[in-house]
């Protein structure tokens, strides 16, 4: 519940956050909380990938327990601030595939420390003197600054900045580390170069070789030091971000069917245009296809068999989409009314229909237990990658359905289970919320499993509640048809 309460206040300062520039060494950890010193990280190596509209880091570190106790608590420090930006962060054993991952959860060591983590919890604490390699991903919201912010052209080049610290994050001293840095370019204004004292073969730092660029080797670094550098770098394609992504799943076995339906509020993070959008020069350039900023079509692919697939926003029903659906794919493309620049907004909905039988089926053995499996969400898949700031998934069951459990390798930040009425209903469809932020399109194919009792007697409620329905309004018309209603004459009853 802490936990839970700690994240939607992240969230909430994750909307006005800042990103701090201060370009310096220093400590980031507050004097009055110290993760205790029971770890070492022998050798550390990390990536940061800045190929897509988001940054996405993995560390693989080797980590030695040092105390004289067995320990499995393990701490992963991010500047205030930062943390509400991060998302899908997750450890794994690097040498045991078979594990799932570890526990992550962000916790609150003091409201006004600079400095906030996540803590890691081991499913097996590790022994005096043993070694664990950690495989630790995730990724960064907002973290991409267009620089310049406006651009003179619509047709120009954008550049972003991006503030890191050259050594990777850690609660624990480090004996030897590297950071390697990929770009999708070597278009690259800038990117310091910072003192070879640093560098623990003496070499200069950052070592380029084509769009890497390498930090380090970097020998007997303390616990919580940073060393705040920046890239500026070319990447002129769109920054898609999603402050509200809502998605309804809603099962009808009466009817045999799935429906989905996802309401999207986009924007563009990209530079903005100094001048008006000239749609003649857009035309124009579209003829040789240039780089540009502007997001200009959403390709949604779908799970094969959907149909009847819908495209609507503000204004209406969007024609310029298309909807292929044949026996080896599903797909969605869907054109905007405008190509949308930087700093500009679109919101807009889509939805489709599944067979039932392709996410549904009858538990083995229990005629009145059923297992759903569906993407968590969908969205467009674009080359350039796009952000969630916040899902809310919601699975709409028929009338009577009651959950058994769910599940998804998604973090889910708070569900809950509602009544849904709508329409013909008595007494409404069991709804399962799941609300989660931070996410990135790389995590749309993971699965959303929800298993359900429904049993045959509200499974034919619907057709009885109709059936019935129908008797009353026969029997009701016969009763009046046989009223005589004549002006000036008693009525009765035949
Ligand atoms: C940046 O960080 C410094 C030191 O932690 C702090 O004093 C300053 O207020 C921060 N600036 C912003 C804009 O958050
Ligand atoms: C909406 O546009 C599509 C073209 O993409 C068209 O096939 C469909 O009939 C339109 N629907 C309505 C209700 O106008
Ligand atoms: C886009 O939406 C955000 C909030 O989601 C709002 O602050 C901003 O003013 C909008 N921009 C435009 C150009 O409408
Ligand atoms: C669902 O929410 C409740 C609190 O409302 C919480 O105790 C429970 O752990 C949550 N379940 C999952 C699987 O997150």
């Amino acid at each position: 519940m802490r936990s839970l309460q700690w994240a939607l206040a992240a969230l909430i300062a994750a909307v006005s956050a800042d990103s701090n520039l201060t370009e310096k060494s220093r400590n980031i950890l507050p004097s009055t909380f110290k993760p205790p010193q029971v770890f070492r990280n022998t050798n550390l190596v990390r990536n940061i990938n800045l190929d897509k509209s988001y940054p996405r880091e993995t560390i693989n570190v080797i980590v030695e327990n040092i105390d004289a106790k067995a320990q499995s608590e393990y701490y992963i420090p991010f500047v205030a601030g930062d943390i509400a930006r991060i998302g899908a962060l997750e450890v794994r054993d690097k040498k045991d595939a078979t594990t799932g991952p570890f526990a992550a959860e962000v916790v609150e060591i003091d409201p006004y420390s600079a400095t906030e983590y996540y803590k890691i919890t081991f499913p097996t604490p590790l022994a005096p003197k043993a070694q664990i390699t950690l495989a630790i991903s995730y990724y960064a919201l907002s973290a991409l600054t267009p620089k310049p912010s406006r651009l003179d052209s619509q047709n120009d080049k954008q550049y972003l900045h991006y503030a890191f610290s050259a050594y990777a994050p850690s609660a624990y001293a480090t004996a030897n580390q590297k950071t390697k840095l990929k770009l999708s370019t070597t278009d690259v204004p800038d990117a310091p170069i910072l003192p070879s004292s640093l560098n623990s073969e003496g070499k200069t730092d950052p070592q380029k070789q084509g769009s890497t660029y390498t930090y380090g080797p970097y020998a007997d670094v303390p616990a919580g030091a940073t060393q705040d550098t920046h890239v500026r770098y070319e990447y002129t394609h769109p920054l898609p971000h999603s402050s509200l992504l809502e998605r309804d799943v809603e099962i009808s076995h009466w009817g045999g069917n799935a429906a989905f339906e996802e309401r999207h509020w986009l924007s563009n993070r990209a530079a903005t245009l100094k001048n008006q959008f000239s749609r003649v020069a857009y035309q124009q350039a579209a003829y040789y296809n240039p780089p540009s900023t502007a997001l200009k079509e959403l390709r949604y692919p779908l799970a094969i068999g959907s149909q009847d697939a819908y495209f609507i926003d503000d204004i209406g029903n969007v024609s310029t989409s298309r909807f292929r659906s044949n026996l080896r794919e599903a797909n969605l493309e869907l054109k905007p009314r405008y190509p949308m620049f930087g700093g500009w907004n679109y919101s807009f909905k889509t939805g489709w229909n599944s067979d039932l039988s392709s996410v549904v089926r009858a538990l083995k053995g229990k005629s009145d237990e059923f297992v759903l499996k569906v993407p968590f969400f969908e969205g467009p898949k674009l080359s350039e990658g796009m952000e969630y700031e916040r899902a809310v998934v919601r699975v709409i069951l028929p009338e009577g359905a009651k959950i058994l459990t769910w599940d998804t390798t998604v973090p889910v930040i708070s569900n809950t289970t509602s009544l849904h009425r709508t329409f013909m209903d008595t007494v409404g469809r069991t709804t399962l919320t799941l609300t989660s932020i931070n996410l990135v399109d790389e995590l749309r194919d993971r699965e959303l499993i929800v298993t359900y009792e429904y049993p045959f007697s509200a499974r034919f409620r619907k057709p009885v509640v109709i059936t019935l329905g129908l008797f009353v309004v026969y029997i009701a018309s016969y009763v009046i048809g046989n009223l005589d209603v004549r002006i000036g004459k008693k009525s009765k009853v035949a």
